[in-house]
């Protein structure tokens, strides 16, 4: 982590004040962590654009527990791209519901493929990729 810097910003304040009212509804006593969690934020988004960049993340997937051949494809289709995924967790939502969370890592656009085959497997109700990159979270530099 480098040295802490101040430094000033010009804002209009019509958008500081809603800015002060949406931090304050998420839980934010600090303006400073809030401007820095964004442009963290932002640095990130623009860092797993970079299909090289490695990334880590989750694929989030809920899906019909009884949709014909779903449970094996899914499974199949994570033994195929073993190299980009770190564990998987199965929950049995219901009696026939699945939750499934894939911790994933490695070139973005492979981990990017991967979700886009698991997400777009036929009986999956909804899915959700989240990459975010170590290098930009200097806290998070043993990853
Ligand atoms: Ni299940």
């Amino acid at each position: 982590m480098g040295e802490l810097t101040r430094t000033g910003v010009a804002i209009d304040s019509n958008l500081l004040t809603r800015f002060d009212r949406f931090i304050r509804k998420q839980g934010y006593t600090n303006r400073s962590e809030a401007f820095r969690d964004l442009i963290r934020d932002r640095l990130v988004a623009d860092e797993v654009q970079d299909p090289e960049a490695v990334v880590v993340g989750t694929v989030t997937l809920i899906y019909d527990h009884h949709s014909r051949l779903l449970p094996e494809k899914l499974t199949d289709i994570q033994h195929l791209h073993h190299e980009s995924i770190i564990s998987t967790t199965h929950v049995h939502l219901d009696h026939g519901t699945c939750l499934e969370v894939i911790v994933v890592k490695g070139p973005s656009k492979k981990v990017q493929r991967l979700a886009d085959l698991l997400i777009g497997a036929k009986g999956v109700q909804h899915g959700r990729l989240v990459m975010s990159s170590p290098k930009i979270l200097p806290k998070a530099a043993g990853l």
